[in-house]
C-alpha cells in the first residue's frame, strides 16, 4: 500500500477534516509519519491569519527538496487555503499537484489519480448538504481517548475580519443519527471523551417531521449514550449560548463544566464593528448567568488585538472585560487583514504593528496573571481527571484534564490511559496544575 504523509494546520475542525480525508484514501494510502518515505503529502491548511498562511507557503518550499529526489512524489493542498486563493495558488507554488476545498474530499480518489498522469487538477465547489456524515473518520494521530466529532459545517455569521464563512460556506448541521452512531462506536473503541465540533455549535440545527434538535438537545443525547464518557464542546458564539444549554450542562454530571465563549473586544463600538452582534452588558450577562447556574464552570476566550479603528479606550475595555470574566484561558491574536472580508472592503488597517503588538502583549500579560489566577483557586481541591498519556518530563507522572479543561500532572501510580481518577491539587503555573493522588 502506499504512504501519506499529513499535515494540519488550523484549528480543530481542520484536525477532524484530517481524519476523514484519511477515511477517504484508506483503501489506497496508509498514514506515515515519516515525510521522506511518503508517496503522496497533504498540507491541510488554514487562512484565518496571514501568519497561518505563510507557514504553509514556507512548508511548501521544504517539500520541494524531497519531491526533486523522488518525482513521482504528489502534493496537495487542502482546506480553507485552497479555498480561498482558487487556482491562482497552482500557479504561484509550482509543487503543488492539485489543490481541494474543504468540500471536496469526495474528490480527492480522482484528483490523485489525474496527478499520478501528470495533470494538475482542482476542486474547490463548497456545498449547501456536505457533512460527510456517512464517512467514519480515521483518527490516525490521536490519544485513543478523546476525539473530535465534527456536528455542523460552514458558518453564517460573517464577522467582519473573519475569513472562515468564505471558506467553509454556509452553516449546515449533521443529522443527529450519524452524531449518536459515531458516539457509541468511539465508546466501543475505548475512547472516554468527545468533543463536539462546529465553528458556532449553538446554532446546530435538525428538523425532522414535526420535531426540531437544538444543540441543547443534542448535546443531552450525546450524554445519555454513556455516563462513563465526558461531552465537550466548541465553539459557542455568545449570541446563541442558551439557557436551556446552561440548565442541561448542569443537570448532566458528564457534560465538562467549560465553555469556550469568545469575546473577540471588551469595547461596544469595536464589537459592533466586528459584527459580532452582541454587546458588552449582553455578554457579562451571558457570563453572569453561567457562573450562577455553573458555579464551577471554566470560560476561557478569543481575543483580538488592533482591530480597525481601535483607540487605547478600546483596548482598555478588553483588558478590563478580561479582568470582570476572570477566563481562564485565552487565545490571543492580533489582527490580519484578510483580503475579501467586509472589514478589508469598509475598515482602514490603521493600527500599526508595534501598537497591535503592544496591545496584544498586555493582554497576554494580563491573561497570563488571570490564569494562574484562576489555576491557583483549585488548589486543595479533590478533582477527576481523565488520564490522556505519560507526562513529556517523567516516565513516573501522568497528564490529563480536568473536567474544567485544565492540563494537570501526577503520579502514574497504578493507573493507565483512559482511566478516571481522583487527584488532589497541589500546586500549579499558569498552563498545569500539579496533583498527588
Ligand atoms: N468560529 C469561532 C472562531 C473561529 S476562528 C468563533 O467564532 O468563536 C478562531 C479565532 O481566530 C477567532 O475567534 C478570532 O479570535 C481569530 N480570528 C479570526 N479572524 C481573524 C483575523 N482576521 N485576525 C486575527 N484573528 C482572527
Ligand atoms: Fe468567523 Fe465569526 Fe464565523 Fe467564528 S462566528 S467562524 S469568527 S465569522
Ligand atoms: Fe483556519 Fe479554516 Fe479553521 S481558516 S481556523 S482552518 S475553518
Amino acid at each position: 500500500m502506499k504512504k501519506l504523509y499529513i499535515e494540519t494546520y488550523g484549528c480543530q475542525m481542520n484536525i477532524s477534516d484530517s481524519e476523514i480525508v484519511v477515511s477517504i484514501l484508506v483503501n489506497q494510502f496508509t498514514v506515515t509519519k515519516n515525510q521522506t518515505e511518503a508517496d503522496l503529502i497533504l498540507l491541510n491548511t488554514c487562512s484565518v491569519r496571514d501568519h497561518a498562511e505563510q507557514r504553509v507557503r514556507k512548508r511548501l518550499r521544504e517539500f520541494n527538496a524531497l519531491k526533486k529526489k523522488k518525482p513521482t512524489l504528489i502534493v496537495g493542498l487542502l482546506g480553507c487555503m485552497a479555498e480561498r486563493l482558487k487556482e491562482q495558488l497552482l500557479y504561484e507554488e509550482q509543487i503543488l499537484d492539485f489543490i481541494a476545498g474543504p468540500d471536496a474530499y469526495r474528490a480527492l480518489p480522482q484528483l490523485i489519480e489525474k496527478a499520478a498522469n501528470g495533470e494538475t487538477g482542482f476542486n474547490l465547489l463548497l456545498s449547501e448538504k456536505e457533512t460527510y456524515d456517512d464517512i467514519d473518520p480515521i483518527r490516525y494521530a490521536n490519544n485513543g481517548v478523546s476525539a473530535f466529532v465534527s456536528i455542523m459545517r460552514g458558518c453564517n455569521n460573517f464577522c467582519s475580519y473573519c475569513v472562515v464563512p468564505y471558506t467553509r460556506g454556509n452553516e449546515r448541521s449533521r443529522n443527529p443519527k450519524t452524531i449518536l452512531e459515531e458516539v457509541e462506536k468511539l465508546i466501543h473503541q475505548g475512547y472516554k471523551e468527545v468533543t463536539l465540533l462546529g465553528q458556532n455549535v449553538n446554532s446546530y440545527h435538525w428538523q425532522e417531521g414535526e420535531t426540531t434538535i437544538d444543540f441543547a438537545d443534542l448535546i443531552v443525547q450525546v450524554a445519555l449514550v454513556s455516563s462513563d464518557l465526558r461531552v465537550r464542546f466548541a465553539t459557542s458564539h455568545p449570541k446563541d449560548i442558551s439557557d436551556k444549554l446552561i440548565f442541561n450542562m448542569a443537570s448532566h454530571q458528564n457534560i465538562c463544566k467549560y465553555i469556550h465563549l469568545p469575546i473577540q473586544s471588551g469595547s461596544d463600538s469595536i464589537l459592533q464593528r466586528m459584527n459580532r452582534v452582541y454587546t458588552r452588558a449582553y455578554y457579562l450577562e451571558r457570563i453572569a448567568t453561567i457562573k450562577r447556574i455553573l458555579p464551577d464552570c471554566a470560560i476561557s476566550t478569543d481575543i483580538i488585538a488592533g482591530f480597525c479603528g481601535e483607540t487605547e479606550d478600546d483596548h482598555a475595555d478588553t483588558l478590563s472585560i478580561m479582568n470582570e470574566v476572570g477566563y481562564s484561558s485565552a487565545f490571543m491574536f492580533r489582527y490580519s487583514v484578510r483580503e475579501g472580508t467586509k472589514a478589508a472592503e469598509k475598515f482602514d488597517d490603521d493600527i500599526p504593528d508595534d501598537i497591535k503588538a503592544r496591545r496584544l502583549e498586555e493582554i497576554i500579560a494580563l491573561q497570563q496573571e488571570l490564569s494562574l489566577l484562576s489555576n491557583k483557586q483549585d488548589i486543595g481541591k479533590t478533582v477527576t481527571v481523565l488520564v490522556e498519556g505519560i507526562s513529556k518530563r517523567s516516565e513516573n507522572r501522568l497528564f490529563g484534564k480536568t473536567d474544567q479543561n485544565k492540563a494537570c500532572v501526577f503520579p502514574r501510580g497504578n493507573h493507565k490511559i483512559g482511566d478516571y481518577i481522583k487527584v488532589r491539587i497541589t500546586g500549579c503555573t499558569a498552563h498545569t496544575l500539579f496533583a498527588e493522588l
